[in-house]
């Protein structure tokens, strides 16, 4: 793979002298979903695909991108001084932002560059592809200036990048997942603290499957700003009878008691999903390191219930996936992963019945929806960093 892409570098920019080369991978949320912006725990994992760049310096103040994924965009060219959002420059604002973000925290760079990007993460799939192009960049950056940079200020700036230069406004998982994450381990973290923990995910006769609905999300930003607007007021009214930081600091039976004073329904069931997904998602791991599958995939068939009724996230394409998925025999348990809208499921499948899952799932899929499903299993990566070419 390396080998190939160093040869399109040198295509596209002329030779491939003094180049490095460097990945990040994609993620997926085993559960607690719409949890990080509302201070609870999530249980993410990072993934083998994911976004590779091979880059080096140049000896001026021009950074030329270009994605092996748009090429009918080219070369995309911007100065180092003028980081500014501009629409005509498209994915390229991604990498820009997180330049910008690192000028603004002190973390210089002295020098242009050249840089080539291939992602192999389905676009548009809720895997966080957007995360993955943030954090190759991080490392890049941080490997070609020799910053002295930490991997979670490095999660930070790519998360702020996200938040002000790009205006979406999630939380912290994806960036956190992908920098922090390491090989067949899921990494269960406190949003409100960022303290973590890593899980092994060593599941005997099961495997943990993808389900791509390939709904692509278009509305999903604007409803999720929606969400994180909501959850906020439920805080707010809280806050006004009891001292609480964030939704994540209520037990359920503590929730049962002040939901009084929320002032009406809706916001009501978002922040009780906000509550009950986070004590879910413990009480997930917990079963996990016991050893209880079983009790993990119920786990993740209330989380789905949750964001279904409760939350509101899921839509056509991602209940009639999980439901296929529920039907079918060997399933463990299945659930909508990510934002929500479109994009993918994740599903826990003993490995006796995983043939048919794939073929049940996929034709009843095909026959509430009319659309064609994929499906990947889950390998665990590593978090992101420089990769060794040849
Ligand atoms: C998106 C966001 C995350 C998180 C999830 C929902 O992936 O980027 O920060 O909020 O949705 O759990």
């Amino acid at each position: 793979m390396l080998e190939g892409l160093v040869k399109d570098f040198a295509e596209v920019f002329g030779d491939a002298h003094h180049v490095r080369a460097f990945f990040a991978p994609g993620r997926v949320n085993l559960i607690g979903e719409h949890t990080d912006y509302n201070g609870g725990h999530v249980f993410p994992c990072a993934l083998s695909v994911g976004t590779y760049a091979i880059a080096r310096l140049r000896n001026d103040r021009e950074v030329n991108v270009y994605s092996k994924n748009f090429p009918e965009e080219g070369i995309i060219n911007f100065q180092l001084d003028h980081l500014v959002y501009d629409e005509k420059d498209k994915w390229a604002n991604y990498p820009k932002g997180v330049i910008r973000e690192f000028v603004k925290n002190g973390y210089e760079p002295n020098a242009g560059l050249d840089v080539l990007f291939f992602g192999n993460i389905p676009n548009g799939a809720g895997l966080s592809s957007s995360a993955s192009i943030e954090l190759v960049t991080s490392v890049l950056l941080k490997a070609l200036f020799r910053l002295q940079v930490e991997m979670v200020d490095m999660v930070k700036m790519s998360q702020k990048a996200e938040n002000e230069f790009m205006k979406v406004n999630c939380g912290i998982m994806d960036q956190f997942s992908i920098g922090m994450g390491r090989a067949n381990h899921a990494l269960l973290l406190d949003c409100n603290t960022l303290s973590y923990t890593y899980s092994p995910i060593s599941l005997k006769d099961a495997t943990l499957v993808i389900g791509n609905t390939n709904k692509r999300r278009g509305l999903a930003d604007s409803k999720y700003n929606e969400r994180r607007t909501e959850c906020e007021q439920a805080l707010k009214e809280i806050q006004e009878h009891h001292s609480i930081q964030s939704l994540g600091d209520l037990t359920p039976s503590q929730f049962e008691e002040v939901k009084h004073h929320l002032s009406n329904d809706v916001i009501q069931r978002r922040a009780k999903h906000a509550v009950y997904e986070n004590d879910r998602t413990k009480e997930a791991v917990h079963l996990l390191e016991m050893g209880d599958i079983k009790g993990f995939g119920q786990l993740m068939n209330d989380s789905h219930r949750s964001l279904r009724d409760d939350y509101e996230v899921t839509g056509l394409e991602l209940d009639a996936l999980v439901e296929a998925a529920w039907n079918q025999q060997g399933t463990i348990g299945a659930r909508m992963t990510g934002a929500g809208f479109g994009g993918c499921t994740v599903n826990l499948v003993e490995n006796a019945h995983l043939d048919e899952f794939l073929k049940n799932v996929k034709w009843q899929y095909e026959e509430a929806t009319g659309l064609i499903p994929e499906f990947y299993t889950v390998e665990i990566g590593d978090g992101a960093r420089e990769m060794n070419i040849g």
